[in-house]
């Protein structure tokens, strides 16, 4: 794996293969479970499609195609009395699970009857607080929704941010390594004089037809300021990315622990929704939850930025290059990301062609 060699081009092959393409078969992030109360539904466009996400009376969440079948009009705009949807327009009725249950303006004797319609439905789960929709075409063996372990089932806060960037440029700003004395530069956190260098052992993850890979629990390093703040100590941290579009972190003093969940959901080809969940239990950050609020919100915006005046320059088209090791993670991505379409395409499971690897850069 450290082999300097033409890999850049190798990884810009990867990198263009895979863009302006959804990964389909994958749980996605649709909304924070607090968002969302017993008796209502939202909209959500999510990978370019329209999506009503609803709650029932018993408090089930379910997931509809938004768009009327009749003529189009958007479901969640119509009522819901807690078991089924009205369209506003015509009063076409739909159940839970999709099915037509009343068309008002036929008569008995006219094609189509609401047992001849129905408006897809999706996959959902609920779990930790988070509501996920699968937006693939399977519908039987399903992976199970990414959790992180040991946390609880409730965040302590959650955050949503709309990046004006396709999904590939979202996540590479979740899983840089190198920006950090760059972009979120501040007197309090870091600056480009702490930086050092580091090594981390990294390991492939393949189970359950999900692929992604993992850095292994190893110490935080000495200018983790924040964990230092939230934790009460230098944790030991370990952080996983699930494909397409999940990063986990975990950390843990043996006595607190700290968990976030960052997922990344295409709202459609150019813009990405990224949702960010945390999960501590130490009570000290409990009171201090809204200035954590403020500052995590100001690390999400700064990476915010950071892709977006990557899109800006990248709108040029210009040559680019993947160095070693720093950009090793972000090549890992788009070669997963390609296999993933590819297995997709040919209806088999993914297979996973990372190694386990140390990888070495300064930050
Ligand atoms: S458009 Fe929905 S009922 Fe006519
Ligand atoms: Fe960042």
């Amino acid at each position: 794996m450290n082999d300097q060699s033409a890999q850049p081009q190798e990884a810009n092959d990867d990198r263009v293969a895979a863009a302006g393409q959804f990964v389909r078969e994958a749980w996605y992030y649709a909304m924070p479970s607090s968002g969302l109360k017993a008796g209502h539904t939202i909209h959500r466009a999510m990978l370019g499609e329209a999506v009503l996400v609803g709650r029932d009376r018993a408090g089930g969440v379910f997931a509809l195609r938004d768009t009327c079948p009749h003529r189009g009009t958007l479901l969640s705009r119509g009522a819901f009395d807690g078991r089924e949807v009205e369209c506003p327009y015509h009063g076409w009725r739909f159940a839970t699970d999709g099915r037509c249950t009343a068309i008002p303006s036929q008569t008995s004797d006219q094609r189509p009857q609401p047992a001849d319609v129905r408006t897809p439905a999706y996959p959902v789960r609920e779990s930790q607080g988070n509501i996920w929709i699968y937006m693939g075409r399977r519908r039987e063996h399903l992976p199970p929704v990414p959790e992180v372990p040991g946390v609880g089932t409730r965040p302590k806060l959650t955050i949503a941010m709309l990046f004006d960037c396709d999904i590939d440029l979202a996540v590479a700003g979740l899983m840089d390594p190198a920006h950090g004395a760059f972009v979120h530069r501040s007197a309090l956190w870091r600056d480009k004089a702490s930086i050092h260098q580091k090594s981390k052992a990294f390991s492939p993850i393949s189970e359950n037809g999900t692929v992604g890979w993992r850095m292994d629990r190893h110490r935080a390093s000495s200018n983790s300021r924040a964990y230092r703040i939230l934790l009460g100590g230098a944790p030991e941290t370990e952080i996983t990315y699930l494909m397409p579009s999940v990063r986990i972190e975990h950390a843990t003093t043996g006595r607190y622990t700290y968990g976030g969940l960052t997922a990344c959901t295409p709202i459609d080809a150019t813009r990405t929704m990224v949702h960010h969940a945390m999960y501590w239990d130490v009570g000290l950050a409990t009171a201090l939850s809204p200035i954590i609020r403020l500052v995590a919100w100001r690390f999400l915006d700064q990476d915010r930025r950071a892709v977006e005046h990557m899109k800006d320059g990248l709108a040029f088209d210009p040559p680019t290059m993947l160095v070693r090791d720093a950009d090793t993670q972000v090549r890992w991505y788009y070669r997963l990301k390609r296999e993933l379409l590819a297995a997709e395409r040919d209806g088999r499971a993914p297979q996973n062609p990372i190694e386990s690897v140390t990888l070495t850069w300064r930050s």
